[in-house]
């Protein structure tokens, strides 16, 4: 957006002009301090000055409503599904939790069909949508957040009931809680005779995640995946939270997203699973992602079915960027080719330019240190 100058940005974050055109010109970028701000060029000073910058551009919002206020036309917003991310310690069933509940929901003999591994979905509940996200450990989803893609609506926290809190259920807990999410406890393992939901409890209020029936206002659901039990009372308990939500979005706008996992596939090239965000993306559709691009040659759903679109929320996977994007990292549609290719470029060509000032910088240490 062309509204900001480099003295006024100085101004805004406490710097001196002469600070801001140093940062730039040590990149290769020259300005004036009467120039106006690029975007590429804001999120590198705000990322060189630690501060955090909030460009307001279709580009990089997700969030239209907090960052547009009035501005944005909020009349072909609907309601959209919520998205649930299933965290806690390594076997206490959140794989098998999710399993669960995607068989118990997906039309029979569909399921059979899956063979590459899916650690996102979406199921239909009372004729709602719901879009899970498996987490395989709690690093995948840390790494995930530090970037900024705050894909998630809702944080279900399993507990084995048999097991109790363990060391990354307290990791998975603080997570859960930085991220501002609404969280349900999950209590699984409910068929083992073991089982001990007290002590669950117990353990979790210790952790200020107090049960509504203790007085709090955390909802512990008791589960089994073995058996199916409670998988209903949790699936209508994410629907109450994601109203009380309100979460809604522009099916109509320009597609974006957040890539969940992304690999190189012999035959099919850089293949990315994404979920979306806002808008609608469609085969054909120009993307930008990271300093990747590309046309969307083809998605596929969650069930590995060939679709010619994803909407809001919907997870799948998109083929048809030139490179492996970063987990993480925004996924946009944009009008043309020279656009996404532009603005990959102009990408790439900020990373490498940071890379190379990193090492010179590192050079002139040792430099001084030599002298
Ligand atoms: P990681 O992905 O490694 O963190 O594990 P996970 O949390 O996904 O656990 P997973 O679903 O792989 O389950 C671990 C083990 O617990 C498996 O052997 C499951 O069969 C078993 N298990 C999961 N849920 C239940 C349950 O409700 N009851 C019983 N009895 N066993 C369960
Ligand atoms: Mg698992």
């Amino acid at each position: 957006p062309e509204d900001i100058r480099v003295y006024e940005f100085a101004e805004a974050c406490g710097k001196s002009p002469a600070d801001v055109i140093k940062v730039l010109f040590s990149l290769g970028m020259m300005v004036t301090k009467n120039d106006f701000l690029k975007q590429d060029e804001l999120e590198i000073l705000g990322e060189e000055f630690g501060i955090s910058v909030t460009v307001k551009d279709a580009l990089e919002d997700v969030n239209y409503e907090e960052n547009y206020d009035e501005e944005i036309d909020t009349s072909s917003f609907v309601i959209r599904p919520p998205v649930v991310t299933i965290m806690g310690h390594v076997d206490h069933g959140k794989t098998s939790l999710l399993d669960k509940i995607r068989s118990s929901k997906v039309a029979a003999g569909e399921a059979g069909g899956i063979t590459q591994h899916i650690s996102s979905y979406t199921v239909i509940k009372n004729g709602q949508k719901i879009t899970f996200v498996d987490t395989p450990g709690h690093e995948a989803f840390s790494s995930m957040r530090t970037r900024g893609a705050n894909v998630t609506d809702i944080i279900i926290i399993v507990v084995a009931a048999d097991d109790g809190v363990k060391t990354q259920t307290e990791e998975v807990i603080s997570h859960a809680k930085a991220s501002g999410c609404p969280i349900i406890v999950a209590m699984n393992k409910m068929d083992k005779e073991t089982a001990n939901p007290d002590m669950v409890k117990a353990q979790m209020a210790e952790k200020n995640l107090t049960p509504v029936d203790w007085g709090g206002d955390i909802e512990f659901i008791p589960v089994s995946a073995r058996t199916g039990d409670g998988i209903e009372d949790l699936l209508e308990n994410i629907l109450i939270q994601s109203e009380l939500l309100e979460l809604k979005a522009d099916p109509t706008a320009k597609a974006k997203a957040t890539v969940i996992e992304s690999s190189l596939e012999k035959g099919r090239g850089p293949v990315a699973n994404i979920i979306v965000q806002n808008g609608t993306l469609r085969v054909g559709d120009n993307i930008v992602c990271d300093t990747t691009f590309g046309r969307v040659k083809a998605i596929t759903n969650d069930m590995g079915e060939i679709v010619k679109e994803l909407g809001l929320s919907e997870t799948g996977t998109v083929l048809g960027l030139n490179e492996v994007p970063t987990t993480g990292s925004s996924l946009i549609a944009m009008d043309s080719e020279k656009e996404v290719r532009d603005i990959a470029t102009t990408r790439a060509e900020h990373a490498r330019a940071k890379e190379l000032s990193k090492s010179t910088k590192v050079s002139l240490e040792e430099m001084s240190g030599l002298i």
